[in-house]
């Protein structure tokens, strides 16, 4: 019963959405069509589950659709660089229609200095791949930046109006498995490229915006940098309304915007409150279930109660410091954390407190959310902040 109540269930988070059910994005998704077709390079940088898996995928969907050969990696599935190298090229040949034998021996030619040994699999249509080179002898940086010199040979090759197009995921990891050489290696070899797209992704907006923002860093101005904002909060709340509304839901005045603002307008946890609003409020034998605001809180709660463990143990590993920081910044609503005021919650001085936060934004708990005149630190997951509020706060005060 419960799945097939998923499966009506309009809202979905925690998996990569396609064209049909992703709000807005219409300019990012355009951005790396057109970088791919140009075969540019563009940088696309946001915070974490904000939706760039998603744009990926969407603009992989349209460029596969006019026959495009896009190969789409996320960096963090490999342990290591050559098994990336590996799906990249297993990839690749995929996308070679027509002969089985001859594809396999166009990689072959494409690929060379990596010596790809190839299998199809026709019951799956898919090829696996091994590397012929011994892996052990050769820097794996080095072997990433044959492969991309062989995407772009096998680019070449393709008709002229068929775009080609390298999309990487999580791309940090790249470098983290590639080590500090690997950036100067891989600038140094795509930058001559013409022919191949590449668009790479990434959720540490702190290390990725290093990596493409200081000048003294390979990256710098390889290509165009993207940063991802929020979804604007219009198109969620109409995408929102609509879909609530064509469920049955009476909506009260203020329902959908107090969601989105219990969420932080994180596009992940609006959509999974949405959808527990959608299955809990749905009671068989009540035709028009409630959106309200109190009925929103309480489900928020909820959700939020049943990560009690995980957050628990988060909160329990941070040092005493870390978490006196977390309850200033919520009751300061992330701002001046240099302030008096701060300094006297934390009984810290100025420089500890800064460290602290330091070390969040690197661990992942806080992100800088920037607006016009403004820098605030907001939690990466808004959900640890409710939590806190409830489970540590509450007891303190
Ligand atoms: N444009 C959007 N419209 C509606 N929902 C969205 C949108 N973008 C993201 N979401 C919601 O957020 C979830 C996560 O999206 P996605 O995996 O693409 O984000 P991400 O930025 O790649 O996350 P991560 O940082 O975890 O890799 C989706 O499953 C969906 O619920
Ligand atoms: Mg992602």
């Amino acid at each position: 019963m419960a799945n097939e109540q998923d499966e009506l269930n309009p809202f979905q988070f925690g998996r990569e959405l396609g064209s049909d059910s992703l709000v807005d994005r219409k300019e990012e998704v355009a951005e790396i069509v057109r970088t791919i077709r140009q075969g540019g390079k563009l940088f696309l940088i946001g915070p974490r589950r904000f939706g760039k898996t998603s744009i990926l995928k969407t603009a992989a969907e349209q460029l596969t659709e006019k026959s495009a050969v896009i190969v789409r990696l996320d960096a963090e599935s490999y342990s290591s660089l050559d098994l990336l190298v590996t799906a990249l090229v297993a990839l690749a040949a995929k996308h070679l229609t027509g002969e089985v034998k001859k594809a396999g021996t166009l990689i072959g030619q494409f690929f060379s200095r990596i010596r790809p040994e190839l299998e199809y699999n026709p019951q799956e249509n898919t090829w696996s791949a091994r590397l012929g080179v011994d892996t052990s002898r050769h820097h794996h940086a080095t072997l990433l930046v044959e492969a991309f010199n062989g995407f772009e040979r096998l680019a070449q090759a393709q008709p002229e109006r068929r775009p080609v197009g390298l999309i990487i995921d999580e791309f940090q990891k790249v470098i983290e498995l590639g080590g500090p050489s690997a950036e100067g290696q891989i600038r140094a070899a795509i930058q001559t490229h013409k022919r191949a797209g590449y668009v790479f992704a990434g959720s540490k907006t702190r290390m990725l915006s290093a990596m493409v923002g200081d000048a003294s860093r390979p990256f710098y101005r390889l290509g165009s940098v993207r940063f991802l904002g929020p979804v604007p909060r219009d198109d969620f709340r109409r995408f929102l309304t609509e879909k609530f509304t064509s469920g049955g839901f009476k909506i009260d005045e203020g329902a959908v915007d107090h969601l989105m603002d219990a969420a932080s307008n994180v596009p992940y946890n609006i959509q999974m409150l949405a959808h527990t609003c959608w299955t809990d409020l749905r009671t068989p034998g009540i035709h028009h279930p409630r959106l309200s605001i109190a009925a929103i809180d309480q489900i928020l709660h909820r959700i939020v109660m049943r990560q009690d463990p995980f957050y628990t143990l988060l909160w329990n590993r941070l040092t005493s410091v870390q978490q006196m920081t977390l309850l200033a910044l919520i009751r300061l609503e992330g701002r001046n954390l240099q302030s008096s005021k701060a300094i006297a919650m934390v009984g810290k001085a100025p420089a500890t407190i800064r460290k602290s936060v330091h070390l969040m934004i690197e661990s992942g708990i806080l992100r800088e959310e920037e607006s016009l005149n403004s820098v605030r630190m907001v939690f990466e997951d808004p959900f640890f902040e409710k939590w806190i509020a409830a489970v540590i706060l509450l007891t303190r005060e």
